[in-house]
Formats: C-alpha cells, sequence, structure tokens
C-alpha cells in the first residue's frame, strides 16, 4: 500500500516513455508499475508525468550594483514550484576576500525556511588570494561542489592567471568550475566608446558584447580548464560559435559542459529595438543574438552537444529598476525574469515543432543538471528510490504567457503574449502537491538545502 498512487499517466524519463502507475511512500517514488494501490490516488489519464525539473542557473535575492534581483527565496522558489521547477541552484556571492564558508552559511540561513521548493547553492570565486581558495575543499565537503566564475564584469572578473588558479584549486578539490565566458577588454572598450559616440539606448547593449566575445572567451576557458585538468560548465551559452567551442571540447575528450536558455532560444536582439525605453526589459548579458543563433542552440541540444537549458533567472522591475539606465544602457542591471516558465516553453517550441523528443526535454530540463551538479538519481528522474518530485503536466493546455499569469515578482516577462499548448497541471515534491493549476497551494517555507558531490554519476 503507497501514501499516493498517480495512476494511469504516461511517465517521460530521460530515457523511456511508458504508461503506468507511480506509487509514492515516505516522500519517494516506491514503484512503477500497473495497478497500484494507494491511500490516496490521482487521476493521470492523458496526462505527462515527468520529473520535477531542475534549474541549475538561477539569482534570487542577489545584490546587483545599487539594487538587486526582485525575487526573494519565497516569491522565487514560488514561482518556480508553479512552473514544474522542484529544484534550483542558486549562487552564493562573498565579497572580495571574505570567507567562503561564512558566505555559504550566511546564504543557506537566508534561504532557510523562505524557499518552498528543495536547492542547492554555487559558489563564486573573485579574485580570491590563497587563504580564501585553501577553504575550496572545505567548501565540496560542505555540499557545493560547484564554483562559479566570470570573465567579465567590472568587479567580478578574472584574468587568466586568476581563472587559472581558481581552476586548479577546484580541481585538486574534485569539484567543478561554471564559467561566464565573454572576453572583457573587448566588451569595456565597447562600453566606453559607445556613450562616447551618443550611441546610449538599450539596444547598444548587444553591439557592445558582440557574438565573437563570447566565441574567444568560450575556447580560452575551455582550453585553459584542459591545461588544469578541470571540468568546466559554461554557463548561458548565446551563440552558434560558442556552442560549437563546447562541442570541440567535448569532442576531444575534455568534461566541458554546455548550457543554453530560454531567451537565447526564442527571442532575438531585435526586442532591443523596442520602442521608447521597452528594450531595457530584454538587456541581459551575454545579450539577445541574431536570428539564426537560436536555431543552432536547438540543434546542440538535440544532438547532446548542449546538454542543459537553466534559465538565469535574475529579474528587475522595468519600472524603478530597469529605468535606472534611463539615460545609457550600462547602466540598465542586466537580467531576465524567467524560472517559471521553462519547462512548458521547451515543451511548445521544443517538443511541439519537433526540435526535441519528450525523453530530450526530460534530458535538458530535469536529468542532465541534476547529474551534473551531483543531484542524480535523487533528484532528475522517475525512479524507485528518487524524491517523489513530479509534473503531471497537460500537453493539451493552452496558455498565454503575461505577467498577470506569472507569480514572479516582476511588473513583465520577456515572454508576454507567447501562447503556449502544453502546460503543468500538478507539481509535487517528495510527494506533497505544491502546485495546482498555476496557483500556489503547498506550505511556506519546506525546501531543504542539497548537499551535492560533484562526479557521482555521468
Ligand atoms: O544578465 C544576466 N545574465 N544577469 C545575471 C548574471 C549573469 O551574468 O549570469
Ligand atoms: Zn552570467
Ligand atoms: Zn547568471
Amino acid at each position: 500500500m503507497y501514501d499516493l498512487v498517480i495512476r494511469g499517466g504516461t511517465l517521460v524519463t530521460p530515457a523511456e516513455t511508458f504508461t503506468a502507475d507511480l506509487g509514492i511512500r515516505g516522500g519517494r517514488i516506491a514503484a512503477l508499475g500497473r495497478g497500484l494501490a494507494g491511500d490516496h490516488s490521482l487521476d493521470a489519464a492523458g496526462l505527462l508525468v515527468v520529473p520535477g525539473a531542475v534549474d541549475p542557473h538561477v539569482h534570487l535575492q542577489t545584490p546587483v550594483g545599487a539594487t538587486q534581483s526582485s525575487d526573494d527565496w519565497a516569491s522565487g522558489t514560488r514561482a518556480a514550484a508553479c512552473g514544474g521547477t522542484t529544484t534550483l541552484i542558486d549562487f552564493v556571492e562573498p565579497d572580495l576576500g571574505a570567507s567562503l564558508l561564512e558566505a555559504l552559511a550566511a546564504r543557506q540561513a537566508q534561504a532557510e525556511g523562505a524557499a518552498v521548493i528543495d536547492y542547492g547553492l554555487h559558489m563564486t570565486l573573485l579574485k580570491t588570494p590563497p587563504a580564501v581558495l585553501a577553504e575550496i575543499q572545505a567548501v565540496v565537503q560542505a555540499g557545493c561542489p560547484s564554483f562559479k566564475t566570470y570573465l567579465t564584469y567590472e568587479g567580478f572578473y578574472l584574468d587568466d592567471d586568476s581563472f587559472l588558479s581558481a581552476l586548479e584549486s577546484v580541481a585538486a578539490a574534485g569539484g567543478l568550475v561554471l564559467v561566464h565566458a565573454e572576453n572583457h577588454a573587448l566588451i569595456e572598450r565597447l562600453r566606453q566608446r559607445l556613450p562616447a559616440a551618443g550611441q546610449t539606448a538599450p539596444r547598444y547593449h548587444a553591439r557592445s558584447r558582440p557574438v565573437g566575445a563570447e566565441a574567444e572567451a568560450v575556447e580560452r576557458a575551455a582550453a585553459l580548464a584542459e591545461a588544469a585538468g578541470c571540468p568546466l560548465y559554461v554557463v548561458h551559452i548565446s551563440t552558434d560559435r560558442g556552442a560549437a567551442a563546447v562541442a570541440r571540447a567535448r569532442r576531444r575528450g575534455q568534461a566541458v559542459y554546455g548550457e543554453t536558455c530560454p531567451q537565447y532560444l526564442l527571442l532575438t536582439e531585435a526586442e532591443l529595438e523596442r520602442p521608447g525605453f521597452e528594450g531595457a526589459k530584454f538587456v541581459c548579458s551575454p545579450p539577445l543574438r541574431p536570428a539564426g543563433h537560436g536555431d543552432a542552440l536547438w540543434r546542440g541540444l538535440a544532438d547532446g552537444n548542449l546538454q542543459t537549458v537553466g534559465t538565469d533567472h535574475c529579474p528587475f522591475f522595468y519600472q524603478g529598476q530597469k529605468d535606472l539606465g534611463r539615460a545609457v544602457f550600462t547602466e540598465v542591471p542586466n537580467g531576465l525574469p524567467g524560472v517559471e516558465a521553462r519547462l512548458a516553453l521547451l515543451y511548445t517550441f521544443g517538443v511541439g515543432t519537433g526540435r526535441l523528443t519528450l525523453n530530450q526535454w526530460v534530458h535538458v530540463c530535469c536529468a542532465n543538471p541534476a547529474r551534473i551538479f551531483g543531484l542524480y538519481p535523487r533528484k532528475g528522474t522517475l525512479m524507485p528510490g528518487a524524491d517523489a518530485d513530479l509534473v503531471l503536466f497537460d500537453p493539451n493546455a493552452a496558455v498565454t504567457l503575461s505577467p498577470e499569469r506569472l507569480h514572479e515578482n516582476v511588473d513583465y516577462t520577456p515572454y508576454d503574449g507567447l501562447a503556449l499548448r502544453g502546460y503543468p497541471r500538478l507539481t509535487l515534491a517528495r510527494g506533497q502537491v505544491l502546485a495546482e493549476d498555476g496557483a500556489y497551494v503547498g506550505p511556506p517555507g519546506g525546501g531543504r538545502f542539497l548537499k551535492r558531490a560533484y562526479g557521482k554519476d555521468h
């Protein structure tokens, strides 16, 4: 007898699609089979039953310049749950020279009691002095084996020497380096030159960060990671050439993983041309690209050269935050909202168009992020023993996206007006219903910090 049986749904795992019941006991998946009996049951006939989605790239409650991202741990994780995401990985952003372990403890304390879904944390490495690099091993042991580095952004970026030190230290500790790969010198030059020539509108944000800035940095990051013997995860790849550099590294046998995001798959730099200051709603880094790059990224996901779709959810209100940059694009806070709609967007525009199979959809949104970041098979798949984190997904639901429909704490969505076919009906985490038909119905603050280890399962 199970606590709950999900009856008669079409189960989609990374490997298979089949009709079965799913039995849950003690918050875990206990059985997949026919005719299972439970204290309670949910009819899933006509629905897809997929693993709770895992978003490996989220910035909640994160200071950026003079402001901070507008979703906090409570609002951001509720929005995630409403969209079928049951695990996310955010970041610890220690001050330069500060203790990594102390920053980790402070960030965990901030999420504790507020997050409604389980979460992990990546540790950001700045130009870290040796005493702080020495903490990396302890950070890995504390359950954070993934370290974020930036090759651009004033105050954050690592030169080659510092990046190599980070790669070597993380490799020695058995961890994985994430990299935001854009060429700093080129971007800084353009960020000064364009405004000086009167080119201040949001559209010039894209011109200040050309395709070559990403292509060069991905290639360089992969070469330095190879020399240091460090696994590398390239976040938010936006270009065909960035994706090709990851594919080349993988072909030569390197542990290099590539992530892209819905905004790079679905939107183009034309959004930055919107009238007035509206283009600011689409300012993120790397920037949206000319048409054509999205097709290359979809192909990368389908052929396995790109492994994951994260959201890089980093929301700012248009009124009151994005407009800090009315005078000049360099002052617009960088980032887009997106934590809620990822699973459904990838279904409509991936599975619905034939670009991805059902199983590839589950790979890129659920299983691969869980595998790469040490959460699999507890998260990211449907098998006995895994946490009962599930989405009952209605492939026929018609939903038009709007800020009113979504739960993100922000006054717009970059996907406003998009008509979706397919949307989560129910989201369960550890066997408990968190969201139903787009409304949060779970308890406050039940999310747990997930201790992770790199290389457990891939
Ligand atoms: O524009 C973006 N992507 N903002 C969030 C920070 C980052 O670079 O990932
Ligand atoms: Zn970034
Ligand atoms: Zn990011």
